[in-house]
């Protein structure tokens, strides 16, 4: 029995379990996070995350990946509705989002995406842009919506007149950046949490309390940061580019962290 809430579904064809996002879609719980993966470093990495397991690929237009994505995907020979591919409406697009949301959609090569992100909240305009992803969600260009980066006060906004509350707020999160209220915040609502750089981008790697942690469950320091992700029912977005990492990186169904070092690491960020 996993720890974290009681969403997680596990599909035993599937390796990776799903969660029920608020809308009634589904979304795989660990996808490769592709920011930085960019040319010719696209291919080889979604050929390994598909044969490891991934069904979940996380781009936005900023990371100028798309349109690799989008061909190493269809390269690989999966059906669309198996796929689950969330792409992010970048600040410089607010004026557009109808044109960005098409660019996307002709980059990636498919007719829809499962997830829609405004990639940061706007500073004017906030609920006309939400309409906006309203909209597309409601035409079918993307199945679900959300948001990414947004705090507190920016979802107490959004949601004082938006009619349909985010499905995912994706977020900055690992036990040293750990934004307790946001997370709070969007559970306290039905947003599913998203965590991007489950690893911090691998800086503190000298951390000993992590490092010896991992050795004592006899897991490497990603699979450890990952897991605890896993195990408190966020969505978990780790980037790598190399398959042998990618491949290390899935596997974290198999065993779970005892409660001590689930606090252990809840509590790093203020140690
Ligand atoms: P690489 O792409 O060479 O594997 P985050 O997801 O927190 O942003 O972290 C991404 C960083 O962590 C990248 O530098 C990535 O490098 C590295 N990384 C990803 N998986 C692992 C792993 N299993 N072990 C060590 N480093 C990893």
């Amino acid at each position: 029995m996993l720890r974290g809430f009681s969403l997680c579904v596990y599909d035993e064809s599937m390796q990776v379990p799903s969660i029920k996002l608020n809308d009634g879609h589904q979304i795989p719980q660990l996808g490769l996070g592709t920011w930085m993966i960019t040319g010719e470093a696209v291919a080889p990495a979604v050929e390994a995350a598909i044969s490891a397991g991934y069904r979940h690929f996380d781009t936005a237009s900023f990371y100028k990946n798309e349109r690799q994505l989008g061909e190493a995907l269809r390269d690989n020979g999966l059906k669309r509705e198996d796929l689950f591919i969330t792409s992010k409406l970048w600040p410089a697009e607010f004026f557009n989002p109808s044109k960005a949301i098409k660019g996307a959609l002709e980059r990636l090569g498919y007719d829809y995406v499962d997830m829609y992100l405004v990639h940061y909240p706007p500073l004017l305009g906030a609920h006309q842009l939400w309409q906006q992803l309203e909209q597309f969600q409601a035409a079918g260009l993307a199945k679900s919506i959300g948001v990414s980066n947004y705090d507190s006060s920016d979802l107490e906004k959004l949601l004082d007149k938006a009619k349909v509350v985010p499905a995912v707020n994706q977020a900055h999160i690992n036990p040293w950046h750990y934004p307790i209220q946001t997370i709070k915040t969007s559970l306290a609502h039905g947003i599913v949490i998203e965590a991007y750089s489950p690893l911090s981008h691998n800086h503190n790697l000298d951390d000993e309390r992590v490092n010896e942690m991992a050795k004592r469950n006899g897991i490497s320091r990603a699979q450890l940061l990952i897991r605890w992700t896993i195990q408190h029912g966020w969505v978990s977005l780790p980037k790598s580019a190399s398959p042998e990492r990618i491949a290390q990186n899935i596997d974290v169904f198999g065993f779970e962290l005892n409660p001590a070092n689930m606090t252990t690491l809840d509590h790093l960020s203020k140690a």
